[in-house]
């Protein structure tokens, strides 16, 4: 397995775990999706998943390039007592090996950041949402005290780490991340930036 699997995990688990839960308490209030087929997109170990599926009667379908953090993943899976209801699935998110109108929420946290062409990625996501669907995209810490915590966690490692995090998230990217979205057909998204962080939010309407 990657050593760069294995440490994504080791600071998602010791690090990012709080942020999880929240997310997916904020990603329901805010698309008011609770069931059908989600899919977690560049899900890495799957905590992000696995916290919808705890609170949801969603699908989840934890999605990633990297087959070493779907091995991860499916041992949290195995461990969360919900493999019933969540799968792995190993591809990418500029070729989703999923149906036209197939998902009915697509979520993904900390991976848009690294994906090569994120119009060609943008227009896959719009492709599986179902009518009625939606997704929320970006990064996120849930709330400024967490945001706060992990800041002062992640600098320990990293001491440019908010450097990086800002060149993500300013004001010049965000304009970026627009025009990507109008160049890949999709008018109906709004970008949601606060202190604690950036989110895509795309709907498929009829
Ligand atoms: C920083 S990790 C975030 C993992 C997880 N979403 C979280 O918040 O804990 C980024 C993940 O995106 C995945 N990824 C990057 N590019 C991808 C692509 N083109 N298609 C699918 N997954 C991708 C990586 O393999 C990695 O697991």
């Amino acid at each position: 397995m990657e050593t760069n699997a294995v440490e994504f995990d080791r600071i998602a688990r010791e690090i990012f775990a709080p942020v999880y839960p929240v997310l997916a308490e904020q990603l329901v209030s805010r698309t008011g999706i609770n069931r059908g087929c989600c899919l977690d997109i560049g899900c890495g170990g799957g905590y992000l998943g696995l916290a919808l599926a705890r609170i949801t009667e969603l699908e989840m379908i934890l999605f990633d390039q990297s087959l070493d953090m779907l091995k991860i993943a499916q041992s949290y899976i195995d461990q969360s007592g919900l493999a019933a209801r969540v799968k792995v699935l190993q591809g990418d998110v500029h070729d989703i090996p999923l149906a036209d109108e197939s998902v009915n929420l697509a979520v993904s946290r900390g991976s848009m950041f690294f994906w090569n062409d994120r119009v060609k990625a943008f227009r896959e996501i719009y492709r599986v949402l179902a009518l009625g669907g939606a997704a929320m995209i970006g990064g996120g810490f849930g709330n400024v005290s967490l945001l706060r915590e992990i800041e002062a966690k992640m600098l320990k490692k990293d001491p440019q780490w908010k450097e990086k995090r800002q060149q993500r998230i300013g004001k010049s990217k965000v304009q970026e991340y627009h025009q990507e979205l109008e160049r890949a057909g999709i008018s109906s998204f709004e970008i949601l930036q606060d202190e604690a962080g950036l989110r895509i939010v795309i709907r498929r309407t009829a």
